[in-house]
């Protein structure tokens, strides 16, 4: 055990390396994702909270101390961590009535039906089996967060277990952090809307990880409709909403990705006041995701400077001459090197190869 700290919080965390096996689980590399998680709820003013995968208590110890939240029960299924969970509330003399402690399986204490502001999924690997029961524990206009570390399924590199896990089609493209943010947020939607629930994204990530926090409501689910089967060209990096199997623009076999969400990955007017009220490092990408606009799905320059046999553009530039001709054009906190733009292939493409002209 060594003892760090990470915002307002003091740690035991386990020092050996962050396998599966190891007793307890911390990883530095989502303190990030943590932070933004904190501001989210700050903002949203979430009163209570569930932290239903606990390990070391982390989470539910800064939602208490950084983020307004009242009452937290923290939750592992694993003796060891549940052990460390306790120690670490002593360190940060959090007193009894600001949390609860319990060791279950996750799912059976959703089953209970005791409903919070603010529910917290971050498992190992992929969070489905946690998605088909969630549910019952969302209060009306909560806040939920889900994490998944089975990047390689949700980005399209593994078809198979995409559609095991997800229910989606995908493939390889040139968008597969975006694709891994829109399966994501399929699965959450599809089976929130098992329940008559709904799920609206207020912000999303893609690094090793995919996450996204979003606002529950109850209700039939409008946005179903917003998952849609989508046309991909491989060739040329097409892509259409709906089904075709011919790309207009270089005749090649279009592939299928979907049914997958069409709709907003974030909330503009969201990522603003978080922007305002984000005191950690990385706002560079809230930044961005601040100024994105909602059209799916971003242009990786780089492989379409490949498909063209050119060299990519440079972003400002390309972003400019877009908005002169009149479309819709930012570029996109999911991939540096990438632009979100409504113009289709054919314009994009003329734009590139023009080059530096
Ligand atoms: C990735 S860690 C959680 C990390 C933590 N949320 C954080 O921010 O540092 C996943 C945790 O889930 C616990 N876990 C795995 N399956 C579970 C289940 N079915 N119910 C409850 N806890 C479970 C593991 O013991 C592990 O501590
Ligand atoms: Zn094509």
């Amino acid at each position: 055990m060594k003892k760090i700290a990470e915002g307002k919080a003091k740690l035991y965390v386990p020092d050996e390396s962050l396998t599966k096996d190891s007793e307890t689980f911390y990883n530095s590399a989502m303190e990030h994702q943590r932070n933004v998680t904190i501001a989210c709820v700050r903002l949203a003013g979430s009163k209570d909270a569930l932290d239903p995968l606990a390990a070391t208590g982390v989470r539910g110890i800064r939602l208490l101390k950084e983020a307004g939240v009242a009452k937290v029960v923290l939750n592992d299924v694993s003796p060891a961590a549940i052990k460390l969970v306790r120690r670490n509330l002593v360190l940060n003399k959090i007193k009894k009535s600001s949390y609860e402690i319990s060791r279950k399986d996750a799912n059976e204490l959703f089953l209970e039906k005791r409903r919070y502001n603010f529910v917290d999924i971050d498992p190992f690997g992929s969070p489905i089996k946690f998605l088909r029961s969630v549910s019952y524990a969302l209060r009306k206009d909560s806040l939920l967060g889900v994490t998944a570390t089975d990047s390689g399924a949700l980005a399209g590199k593994f078809a198979d277990a995409c559609f095991r896990r997800y229910g989606v089609f995908v493939c390889a493209t040139d968008f597969p952090k975006e694709l891994g943010v829109r399966v994501l947020i399929t699965s959450i939607l599809k089976n929130l809307a098992t329940h008559e629930m709904t799920f609206e994204p207020l912000y999303s990530h893609a690094n090793h990880y995919f996450r996204v926090i979003g606002r529950v409501s109850y209700g039939p689910d409008k946005n179903v409709s917003k998952i849609k089967m989508v046309s991909y060209c491989p060739q040329c990096h097409n892509r259409k909403i709906g089904v075709e199997s011919v790309c207009d623009n270089c005749k090649g076999e279009m592939k299928h990705i979907g049914p997958i969400w069409t709709g907003k990955i974030h909330d503009s007017e969201f990522c603003k006041k978080l922007l305002e009220n984000f005191e950690f490092s990385g706002k560079r990408e809230i930044e961005l995701s601040a100024a994105e606009i909602d059209h799916p799905f971003y242009y990786d320059l780089h492989m379409l400077a490949q498909s063209l046999k050119t060299s990519p553009p440079r972003m400002e530039k390309l972003i400019e001459k877009l908005r002169a001709k009149g479309f819709e054009a930012s570029r996109t906190h999911l991939e540096l090197r990438a632009v979100k733009t409504n113009a289709g292939i054919k314009a994009i493409s003329v734009l590139i190869a023009a080059g530096k002209k």
